[in-house]
């Protein structure tokens, strides 16, 4: 029989009670710009848990304090953070629901304010120097924040805040990691021709610029308990068909080199690089067909979830009945609604399989 959206997804040693999973949504929401979490993390995570949803992410949380996207970014480099964000991922367990975190460094895309302020960059002190593969800032309207090329020692302490993050990540409770690679942000420039032109091991061509995001994910995975799943959420493509850019067949490539590593599964997103990217289309499932031509064009068995327009419980279904992607991500759409997993368990009849907490019963 084959799976649909309330089959539950064994990844490891880890069962997702249905396949639907909350994409990784930056809140901008740490008061004290200390990258720790407050009381509003609580309940955005907590309530999509309540709502259903197989599996719940964090935002892009900051290995380390410079690999925030701004200032009132979450973070995961010491123990405090941990320590804070254990009683987010205990409630998300309470309701059933597997807590997940994404580990991100935004690379040259830092020191930025929150969308809400503007989103352009900080170039005064409440800024601070980005680092990415070469010395050039993303190209922003408002200027640019100044961006250094990362030395050799800038890349093995790259590597140690990926590792140490995860340690930490899993001590408070997280079951899921996904290292962010998408979006423009730091490992996504090292992967791109666009943004990566070192002339050292990391640079280059294919192996070159996909050695660093193959390295943190050896490292992660070394700490990551083994009946723990890892994602790595990457752009498919750049979007900049006219120049050298990250194709769709580089992203197969790298599929099937990520699953060797202990890669569980592929998040697969796109763009992000570069303001000039021609995006063919917003419209519902947009990135749909990257998921599916990763899954049926990879050798290797790494699952494959898509993310981008999915908003209706028919659309989420027919991607896994299709078998063009093992895993429904929604991000938005959850924004709107966060019982999207429960409503769609109403819509698809399928109550008898989701966990309706019993305070709520009588509503669904
Ligand atoms: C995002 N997105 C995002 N992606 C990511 O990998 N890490 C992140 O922290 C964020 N932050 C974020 C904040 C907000 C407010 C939005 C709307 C989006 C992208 C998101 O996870 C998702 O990939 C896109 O929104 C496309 O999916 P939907 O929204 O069409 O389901």
């Amino acid at each position: 029989m084959s799976a649909d959206l309330f089959t539950p997804l064994e990844l490891r040693g880890t069962e997702l009670p249905n396949r639907i999973m909350v994409s990784p949504m930056c809140q901008y929401s740490c008061e004290a710009r200390d990258g720790l979490p407050t009381d509003w993390h609580h309940t955005h995570l907590v309530s999509r848990a309540v709502g259903g949803a197989g599996l719940v992410m964090t935002e892009a949380t900051a290995v380390e304090p410079r690999g925030r996207i701004s200032p009132q970014d979450l973070g995961i480099w010491s123990d405090d953070h941990a320590d804070a964000l254990a009683d987010i991922t205990d409630s998300i367990r309470a309701q059933g629901s597997v807590p997940a975190i994404q580990l991100a460094h935004a690379g040259r895309k830092a020191s930025t304010k929150r969308p809400w302020e503007g989103g352009d960059p900080i170039t005064g002190d409440e800024g601070w120097e980005t680092i990415a593969p070469s010395a050039e800032p993303y190209p922003h309207d408002a200027g640019a924040v100044p961006t250094r090329e990362m030395t050799a020692d800038d890349v093995a302490a790259v590597i140690d805040a990926f590792r140490d993050a995860a340690v930490r990540a899993r001590e408070a409770g997280f079951r899921v990691a996904e290292i962010h690679a998408a979006h423009g942000y730091l490992l996504h420039e090292f992967l791109s021709p666009v943004t990566n032109h070192r002339t050292d091991a990391y640079g280059g061509g294919f192996e070159g610029r996909t050695r660093l995001l193959r390295e943190i994910a050896s490292t992660v995975r070394e700490v990551w308990p083994d009946d723990d799943p890892l994602f790595v959420r990457i752009s498919a493509t750049d979007w900049l068909p006219d120049r050298d850019s990250w194709t769709v067949e580089d992203s197969i490539r790298l599929a099937d080199d990520l699953a060797p590593l202990g890669v569980d599964l592929m998040d697969v997103s796109g763009g992000g690089i570069h303001p000039d990217q021609r995006i063919p289309s917003t419209g519902p499932g947009y990135q749909e067909r990257y998921a599916r031509r990763i899954k049926t064009e990879t050798e290797s068995d790494v699952a494959v979830g898509a993310v981008g327009g999915i908003t209706t419980p028919e659309q989420a279904d027919a991607l896994i009945r299709n078998g063009r992607g093992d895993l429904a991500i929604v991000g938005r759409e959850h924004l709107r609604d966060p019982y999207f997993a429960l409503h769609a368990a109403k819509q698809l009849d399928r109550l008898d399989d989701v966990e309706v907490p019993p305070q709520y019963h009588r509503a669904f």
